[in-house]
């Protein structure tokens, strides 16, 4: 099967939206309401940049760190995510693994080697798929697309909040600045930077629940399924 064409019945639903805007929250309860896979893309450049920290090497040697990904083995199953065989889904979540993914996501020979993996894995069987890109990008022709947002002072709330569930206790001030700059990174890279697909839905969830927003989202969802497109 060409990358990117779908087989019959398979259907994608593509979440993007800025840092912290609780894209993967709202995903994954939406995946699971609906009964299909949940694909987070974001632990996918988490695990690379996990990888490049963890060999030292200089992450802003591109094609260096594209012969490193040629020899890396990433699986991702039942929500955990296994590079080169070992489980590191506790391990991608730091604020220093953040600010690593930020970087080497900009990087062409990054992004060469992870776009067609997503597609791969979100033409196989229907999906919901949190990101940048995808709706822009890896699934242009995704049935459904959202694109979710909050201000950067709640989504600086809710990530600091998140840290310090996680023992990493940082002042408001360091993670509303680094919203600041993965916004900024994530947005003005040249290859394909976050940006709200033409035809997305943008919800703003500065004000909602995450319940709410699912409830939101599934309704439009299961409007379309029931139109015959
Ligand atoms: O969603 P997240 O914070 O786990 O993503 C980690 C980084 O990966 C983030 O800085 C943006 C980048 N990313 C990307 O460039 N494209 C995607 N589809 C998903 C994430």
């Amino acid at each position: 099967m060409p990358e990117g064409f779908s087989r019959p019945g398979v259907f994608q639903v593509a979440v993007d939206g800025p840092s912290g805007a609780g894209k993967s929250t709202v995903a994954r309860a939406l995946a699971s309401r609906l009964s299909i896979e949940y694909i987070d893309t974001g632990a996918m450049y988490r695990a690379v940049a996990f990888k490049l920290m963890e060999s030292g090497l200089d992450a802003a040697d591109g094609p260096l760190v594209g012969r490193m990904l040629d020899g890396t083995s990433m699986d991702f199953a039942e929500g955990r995510v296994i590079l080169d065989g070992r489980d590191v889904s506790g391990l991608i979540r730091t604020a220093e693994v953040s600010g690593m993914a930020s970087l080497c996501s900009a990087l062409p020979q990054v992004r060469e080697r992870l776009v067609p993996l997503q597609r791969a894995m979100g033409s196989r069987k229907s999906v919901v798929m949190d990101g940048r890109d995808i709706g822009s990008n890896v699934f242009p022709d995704a049935r459904f697309k959202f694109f979710l947002t909050a201000s950067a002072e709640e989504r600086a709330r809710r990530r600091q909040a998140e840290l310090a569930g996680r023992g990493e206790n940082l002042s408001f001030e360091a993670v509303l600045a680094d919203i600041g700059s993965r916004d900024y990174n994530d947005s003005h890279r040249a290859l394909n930077p976050l940006v709200r697909a033409a035809d997305a839905a943008e919800i703003d969830s500065t004000a909602m629940t995450a319940r709410e927003v699912v409830d939101l989202m599934l309704g439009m969802v299961r409007a379309g399924l029931c139109d015959p497109r």
